[in-house]
């Protein structure tokens, strides 16, 4: 369906056109006067100069023609020139008809769709979640679901964090605490056992006890790095350890990411590329793009119009290990060959953008990837405490996920059985649910790459900008629309039904619905989950505002009341399916 504006601004063009002007200068925009009309046209103002007329006269003639429109129930001219209009209440039922009636509310997929990897979530193996990884798992999620949504093909690749320093300094600490295990014994040569010799409680132990330790004691340091060595060039005893600690791990994160809505389609880590490295170090010593430096394989990526030092990307460290860097270019490499994208993008905190912008430039010139594939770096900020600064816990260290994900819910279940009688049971599952939304909402409806403040008070209050707020809208629907069955009527049979608008508040709703498509798509190109965010948050307070100036039960003309309910029918389908794009969804109660 075309959208609501450009279906108004076609009949203000055909107006201008009509009354001897230039087609262009009909273009409508949203009022800047929402107290004197809903959308307005300076068309008028910009013509002027090139008819010589002012443009007071130019806005008549175009009133002129359009006293009979079936789009404008006024247009009217005002000094000095603009055009105030007011749609015809018949033309905006009509459009929330077509809406109900088209599969996708009236948003129509893109024509070219294109094959696009993403990059998110990004955890490291053995580490617990932190806060850092929640916003990309969030955002990314978000930015998938509404790209697929709007008909591309997409593909979500968690990217693991399994190869590097960290791989080396877990097994390092392992060998020193339990030194009989078999791993470590080079003459063996049976089968390894199947159970994993640690918990995930250890594991994410020894992690920074290893990484703290390292960093006071050289040569424990000088072991670890022998130990990533070993798994890097294949040592059987140390691929088997290391299959253990990704197995375990990837089961804790499979856990932790189910939580919060979030999946992926590939599960492929740095390691996916290692067998890759040497063939791509090869390409790029023969294409003439990398060099030795002080030992080290690099390649130079900086540009003449660079206004700072972008340094040279590294490709081999000079004890031939590979890097972070190296993990990047080697998992571009095999993304062209196995998906073939048009598009990669990285879900990614916006601290590591120059370090993308080394990648990406070096990606180019040794040519990883086609002329016109698009690399594209979506960095967000930091999650801040309410002092502004990174988020901590009390106690000052670094915040779990699941701690964080706790005290939302811990938050939202004391507010829930405030609010009402419960069972405990039933107030845990929809705290969960509306934790969710709290969590994802507060993050969603900031521009991903400001930094925000983390406020639990303000997230999880169910009034205002909040994913509660939108829950309970929905969930006031879904009441009214139990009521009305109860009562006797026909959910299934009337929701076709949409009528013209009898009240203002009633054809403000339907302005607001209308807007669906051209959030949906903005969000989309523009990357920007928080267009929905915004969306949806002005389509409840429509909504609600409707339902205080309204008895929607109370009608005593059913056929008025059957238009109404199929309105708050198609409002829940568009904020459902608004928030399923978010990541999130809706309880049945609150
Ligand atoms: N594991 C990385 C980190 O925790 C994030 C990975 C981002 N993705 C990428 N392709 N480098 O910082």
């Amino acid at each position: 369906m075309k959208k609501i504006i450009e279906l108004i601004s076609d009949e203000m063009k055909n107006a201008f056109e009509q009354a001897g002007y230039a087609r262009e200068l009909g273009k409508v925009t949203l009022s800047n006067r929402p107290d004197l009309c809903e959308y307005q046209c300076n068309g008028a103002m910009a013509g002027a100069k090139q008819y010589k007329k002012a443009p007071i006269m130019i806005a008549g003639d175009v009133a002129a023609k359009l006293a009979d429109s079936k789009v404008f129930e006024r247009a009217e001219a005002v000094a000095p020139g603009f055009l105030n209009l007011i749609l015809r209440k018949e033309f905006v039922g009509e459009y929330i008809r077509d809406m109900r009636a088209d599969s996708k509310y009236g948003l129509e997929e893109v024509q070219a769709p294109a094959k696009i990897v993403i990059d998110y979530g990004g955890p490291n193996v053995a580490k617990p979640l932190h806060v850092g990884h929640l916003r990309s798992a969030i955002i990314g999620e978000s930015i998938k679901r509404i790209a697929r949504y709007m008909g591309h093909k997409v593909v979500g690749d968690i990217h693991l964090g399994d190869w590097g320093q960290p791989m080396g300094l877990i097994m390092n600490e392992l060998r020193v605490r339990k030194p009989k295990l078999v791993y470590f014994d080079e003459d063996y040569a049976g089968a390894y056992p199947a159970e994993p010799p640690f918990t995930i409680a250890e594991l994410e132990e020894i992690y920074p006890f290893a990484s703290k330790r390292s960093k006071e004691d050289e040569a424990y340091k000088a072991d670890a790095m022998a130990c990533t060595f070993k798994l890097q060039s294949g040592v059987r005893g140390y691929r088997a350890l290391w299959d253990h600690i990704i197995a375990v791990s990837v089961a804790d994160l499979k856990k932790n990411y189910e939580r919060l809505n979030v999946d992926f389609d590939l599960w492929n880590g740095e390691s996916a590329v290692h067998d890759l490295i040497p063939q791509m170090v090869d390409a790029m010593r023969a294409g003439g793009y990398a060099y030795v430096s002080e030992g080290a394989l690099v390649v130079d990526v900086k540009q003449e119009t660079d206004t700072k030092e972008v340094p040279p990307c590294m490709i081999l460290k000079s004890d031939g290990a590979a890097l972070y860097n190296t993990t990047d270019l080697a998992t571009i490499m095999m993304r062209m060959e196995v998906e073939q994208p048009d598009r990669i993008i990285y879900v990614v905190d916006k601290r590591q953008e120059l370090y993308f912008e080394q990648v990406f430039r070096c990606a180019r010139k040794t040519k990883l990837v086609q002329e016109d594939t698009e690399l594209r770096f979506l960095g967000f900020g930091t999650m801040n405490g309410k002092d502004g600064k990174p988020f901590k816990t009390r106690e000052g260290g670094v915040m779990r996920l699941e701690s964080l994900i706790q005290e939302i819910n811990d938050e939202m279940f004391r507010k829930i059985k405030e609010s009402r009688e419960t069972t405990d049971e039933e107030a845990a599952a929809t705290a969960q649910v509306v934790g969710l939304a709290a969590l994802k909402y507060g993050d969603l409806s900031n521009q991903a790459s400001k930094d925000y403040i983390f406020d639990i008070d303000r997230f999880t209050s169910s009034e205002g900008d909040t994913g509660p707020y939108v829950l309970y809208t929905i969930v006031r629907i879904k009441s009214i629309l139990a009521k009305y069955a109860e009562n006797g009527g026909d959910v299934q049979a009337v929701c076709g039904g949409i009528k013209a608008p009898v009240n203002d508040s009633e054809k403000q709703l339907m302005m607001e619905l209308a807007k669906y498509n051209a959030s949906v798509e903005a969000a989309c190109e523009e990357y920007a989950p928080h267009r929905i965010c915004a969306y949806i948050y002005d389509l409840a307070n429509a909504f609600n505002h409707f339902y205080h100036e309204t008895k929607i039960l109370a009608e005593e003309d059913d056929s008025r009341k059957a238009g109404w309910i199929a309105l708050l029918v198609l409002t829940r389908d568009v904020l459902e399916t608004s928030i399923g794009l978010l990541g999130f969804s809706a309880p049945e109660r609150m």
